[in-house]
């Protein structure tokens, strides 16, 4: 597994890739620093990297798969929106500041009954929205990342902005990644 301070380095690099909305972006990373477990929260309670720090790997790995496809694919997407969509797409599974999606439990973590009931996308664009300006494109690709895996996103189906398609994929991919699914790639973090 890699070194937790490897994996920052990487996510201030892709933090400053934000050019055009830095203050802004620099707010909400402050807020979530300070204020929500971030840094150190699991990606999910008993699938996909539930370990700590689990979220900060996945999400900078979503945000560097997307960087790579976009230059092949679609290079007039900027790297600001790559890297706001990639980075924030599950911001929602911190939970709020006084209640966190996930706690410690044991060796593990359990999912907290008491918090406000959201689907993490949904939770991810509310807070995301409250410091950053997004364009309707980042809105639409944060709010259904998930694709058609999730049965509500049947509404954007066949009418995804491109940058819809590329955080889709690219989540599909570093979760595939992490899993031990797909071994051609180098990602930031094995689980075998
Ligand atoms: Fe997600
Ligand atoms: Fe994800």
């Amino acid at each position: 597994m890699v070194q937790i301070t490897e994996i920052e380095t990487k996510y201030r690099e892709l933090l400053s890739k934000v050019i055009e909305r830095k203050d802004e972006c620099n707010e909400f990373v402050r807020f979530l620093e300070k204020e929500t477990s971030w840094l150190t929260a699991p990606a999910s309670a008993k699938y996909h990297l539930n370990i700590e720090h689990g979220l900060i790997i996945h999400s900078v790995n979503v945000a560097t798969v997307m960087l790579e496809l976009k230059k092949v694919l679609i290079p007039d997407i900027s790297d600001e929106s790559c890297v706001i969509v990639g980075l924030f797409h599950d911001v929602g599974k911190v939970g709020m500041p006084h209640a966190p999606r996930y706690l410690k439990k044991n060796s593990g973590y359990v999912y907290n009954e008491n918090q406000i009931e959201m689907s993490s996308a949904a939770r991810s664009l509310y807070l995301v929205s409250k410091f950053i300006s997004l364009s309707d494109e980042e809105a639409q690709a944060i709010l259904y990342h998930d694709g058609q895996y999730i049965l509500e996103n049947r509404t954007v189906a066949h009418k995804e902005c491109p940058l819809t398609l590329l955080v889709t994929f690219a989540d599909t991919w570093a979760s595939a990644m992490e899993d031990g699914r797909i071994k051609i790639m180098k990602p930031l973090y094995f689980k075998k």
